[in-house]
């Protein structure tokens, strides 16, 4: 079954803060991604521009990422969420979800990218697509656009957007 990539509005939240497990990360409670993507919820050093996509199967949510531009450690985005369902994770789906939030961020001159690994349970996806350390619990990647020109990703130049 194909998977499709599309950004997300808010009327997908309610769907995708249910992906989750109550005690994994890469997310947050409804509410919180509600007003986030509506610009009510603003992270530590956070700047108005905001995005959010999402991969869907059969039309059921599979995974989702979110970011913002931020002021946060120096940099020019965050990377605030990213999630995939457990039957999705070791494929592409996280790759092609970071790589259209990559663009996102190239579009708006935001190259210098940090992220909260929070349970660092992350850390090593993070690090396979070429974020470096920062501190105990940040990663960055201090030129986002590298995720879009990495070798061994043939299948992730042209993900298929619908919507
Ligand atoms: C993070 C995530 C999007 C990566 O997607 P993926 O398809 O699993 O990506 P990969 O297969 O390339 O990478 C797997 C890595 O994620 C880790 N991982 C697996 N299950 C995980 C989980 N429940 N939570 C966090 N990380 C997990 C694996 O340990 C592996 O790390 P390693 O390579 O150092 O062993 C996905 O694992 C996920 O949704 N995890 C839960 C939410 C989360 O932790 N988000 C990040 C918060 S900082």
């Amino acid at each position: 079954m194909a998977v499709l990539y599309r950004r997300a509005e808010l009327a997908d939240v309610p769907a995708l803060a249910r992906l989750r497990q109550v005690d994994e990360g890469g997310g947050a409670s409804e509410e919180r991604m509600s007003r986030f993507l509506a610009g009510e919820h603003h992270p530590q050093h956070a700047l108005a521009p905001r995005g959010m996509w999402m991969a869907t199967e059969a039309e059921s949510p599979i995974g989702y990422v979110a970011g913002h531009l931020t002021q946060r450690f120096g940099c020019d985005g965050e990377l605030q969420w990213i999630y995939v369902v457990p039957a999705q994770r070791g494929g592409l789906v996280a790759a092609v979800l970071l790589r259209l939030l990559a663009e996102w961020f190239v579009r708006h001159d935001a190259l210098r990218v940090c992220v909260d690994v929070g349970g660092d349970r992350a850390r090593g996806f993070y690090q396979r697509h070429g974020a470096q350390e920062l501190n105990a619990h940040w990663l960055v990647w201090p030129d986002i656009s590298t995720v879009l020109g990495r070798r061994g990703d043939g299948g992730l130049s042209a993900p298929r957007l619908s919507g």
